[in-house]
């Protein structure tokens, strides 16, 4: 097993996608990482797969919009690790990229998943946070949240604009900047990472990037000196993207 270096990272949404190279990535780095996934099985094989690389990896099973699977999770950490040095809110979903007409239930479903859930883990897990000396969330957006994008780029993202997605990540950029100011005083750093167009299932084989180097936006956010981590900022690959 790779030297720990003593820090519990945890991601969610963690069996598959840019969220399972996080925590192989971060595991290789000596971080304690904790997968979490919807379907337990699928954790178990995510977390056996980076412990066979050498990872500390652990899995604990979290529908992220499940309250009692939340207070399970907290418990779970305070009971083998008694604290969080970094949390990553990488589940996500884009329900409407089915080729169909959105709807208010999609939407709704969207925001659940990918705004009201990282709050809640967020909330949920602030106490562990605070015993960290250097505590860093990071929350899974998008360019396609960004306001300016949808004004001034209309013609390169239009394709991918829908109202769930688009607006979950935009608020979910304004839950970004309200924790960075609100949890501040408890010494725990907010920032949003867009990781740029990834192959996943979510962002298709018409990606241009690869998961090696999707996840690097998020490692460079929690490896980089504390005192140069853009607090309630959206990033890509270390560069500020506008509101
Ligand atoms: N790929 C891109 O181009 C791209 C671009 C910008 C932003 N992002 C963001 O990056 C994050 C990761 O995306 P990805 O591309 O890696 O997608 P992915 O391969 O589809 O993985 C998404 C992960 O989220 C989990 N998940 C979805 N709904 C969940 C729920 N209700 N409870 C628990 N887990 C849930 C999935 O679990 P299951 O396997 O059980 O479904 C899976 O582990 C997302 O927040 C996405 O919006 C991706």
């Amino acid at each position: 097993m790779k030297s720990k270096n003593g820090k519990v990272a945890l991601i969610t949404g963690a069996n598959k996608g840019i969220g399972k190279e996080i925590a192989r990535q971060l595991g290789m780095l000596g971080y304690t990482v904790v997968l979490t996934a919807r379907d337990q099985k699928a954790g178990k094989k995510a977390a056996e797969e980076l412990i066979a690389a050498g990872c500390d990896a652990h899995t604990v099973p979290l529908e992220v919009t499940n309250t009692d699977d939340i207070a399970n999770l907290a418990t779970y950490l305070e009971k083998n690790y008694a604290k969080l040095d970094v949390l990553v809110n990488n589940a996500g979903i884009a329900l409407e990229w089915d080729g169909k007409p959105t709807n208010s239930e999609k939407i709704r479903r969207t925001l659940e998943v990918n705004l009201i859930a990282p709050y809640a883990i967020t909330e949920a897990l602030v106490p562990l946070l605070s015993v960290s000396d250097d505590a860093r969330v990071i929350n899974l957006s998008s360019q396609l949240g960004s306001i300016d994008a949808a004004e001034n780029m209309w013609q390169y993202i239009s394709s991918f604009m829908t109202v769930g997605y688009a607006t979950s990540k935009a608020g979910l950029n304004m839950l970004t900047q309200i924790q960075s100011k609100t949890l501040a005083d408890k010494g725990i750093a907010v920032a949003a990472a867009h990781p740029g167009w990834v192959k996943t299932d979510l962002g298709s084989d018409a990606a241009p990037m690869e998961v090696e180097e999707g996840a690097s936006t998020v490692v460079s956010l929690v490896t980089i000196a504390r005192d140069q981590f853009p607090n309630g900022q959206l990033v890509h690959k270390g560069v500020r993207i506008a509101w």
